[in-house]
């Protein structure tokens, strides 16, 4: 595997590998111990949208296996796509760097880059998916849980980039997952046939969140408003009312539920800020695993 750009493309295998670098790399790091597999390499981030966790866990992963990066904002070079073609700056930074990782609007700037560059390319987010974000967020669940396999999680809200790389990892993982959204908000039928396809009856979509709830070990929930959507704000905030995972919610659940959210969370919209703080929210241990799962994709990548 050159590159890592969307959960469904990766043999099950290569998923299940991951995670056993990122467990091995999270004790070892634990314990004091260092790997230096990436001393001299250089990572380049493009970022076409904020990042807090991202940003922040690649450059101390590449620090702590003994390579550096590069950020880069789209203003710095004239826009990504626009001083020059995406084509034409993938194949320019493969003869600098050692791998590329960018956050965009469009999944096809990635899968461009992916196509041209001659290192490997990570999608660091894009407005269709977030598979650094799910393969953390199965991390979280295999220590919280002691188990992968038959897991169900609710995810409430909406049907988007971080849902729908969730998606493709449950499907590929042998876990379950209900989504409960509101109309017009739903996971897109590509992505749940696709799910089912590689595992039938992973992936469910609902319209009620109660429902959805019942019996799961992990409720999910992600903003109403991503990154890019800020003029639907209003519409959005009004289409998604009853979609709230609050105490009520919580408590339509399994009573050792754990919540989770990619963060960063708008507490009062999809989330209340007595949920974020309850012993239930596991949402800092997950934050924490996008380091372990990056250091592990950025050793089988780059070294
Ligand atoms: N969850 C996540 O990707 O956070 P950032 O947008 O802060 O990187
Ligand atoms: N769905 C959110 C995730 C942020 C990490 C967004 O795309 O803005």
């Amino acid at each position: 595997m050159k590159d890592f750009l969307c959960i469904n493309d990766c043999p099950a295998e290569l998923l299940k590998e991951l995670l056993q670098i990122s467990a091995e790399l999270k004790s070892l790091y634990g314990e004091g111990g260092r790997d230096l597999c990436l001393t001299g390499k250089v990572l380049a981030m493009l970022f076409e949208k904020p990042s807090l966790r991202t940003r922040i866990s690649f450059q101390v992963a590449m620090t702590n296996l003994d390579g550096s990066v590069i950020y880069v904002k789209p203003e710095d070079i004239g826009g990504i796509g626009k001083r020059e073609p995406v084509k034409d700056m993938a194949r320019v930074m493969s003869r600098y760097v050692d791998g590329i990782m960018a956050r965009t609007f469009e999944h096809g700037t990635v899968t461009e880059l992916a196509a041209y560059a001659t290192v490997p390319v990570i999608n660091a987010l894009t407005d269709c998916s977030h598979p650094c974000q799910a393969m953390a967020d199965v991390l979280t669940i295999q220590e919280h849980c002691e188990r992968i396999e038959g897991v169900k999680i609710a995810f409430i809200g909406d049907g988007n980039n971080v849902a729908r790389s969730l998606a493709f990892a449950c499907a590929k993982l042998g876990m379950k997952m209900v989504v409960a959204s509101p109309n017009g908000y739903e996971l897109d039928d590509e992505t749940i046939q696709a799910a089912n396809q590689a595992s039938a009856g992973s992936v469910l979509q609902i319209s009620d969140a109660v429902q959805a709830v019942a019996g799961a070990d992990i409720i999910y929930t992600d903003t109403w408003v991503s990154m890019g959507q800020e003029e639907e704000k209003q519409k959005r905030l009004a289409d998604f009312a009853g979609f709230q995972v609050n105490t009520e919610l919580v408590k339509a659940a399994p009573d050792d539920v754990k919540v989770m959210h990619c963060l960063p969370a708008k507490r009062g919209y999809e989330i209340t800020d007595e949920v974020t703080e309850s012993p239930n929210s596991i949402m800092f241990d997950q934050a924490e695993n996008r380091l372990h799962f990056q250091r592990a994709l950025l050793k089988k990548l780059m070294s």
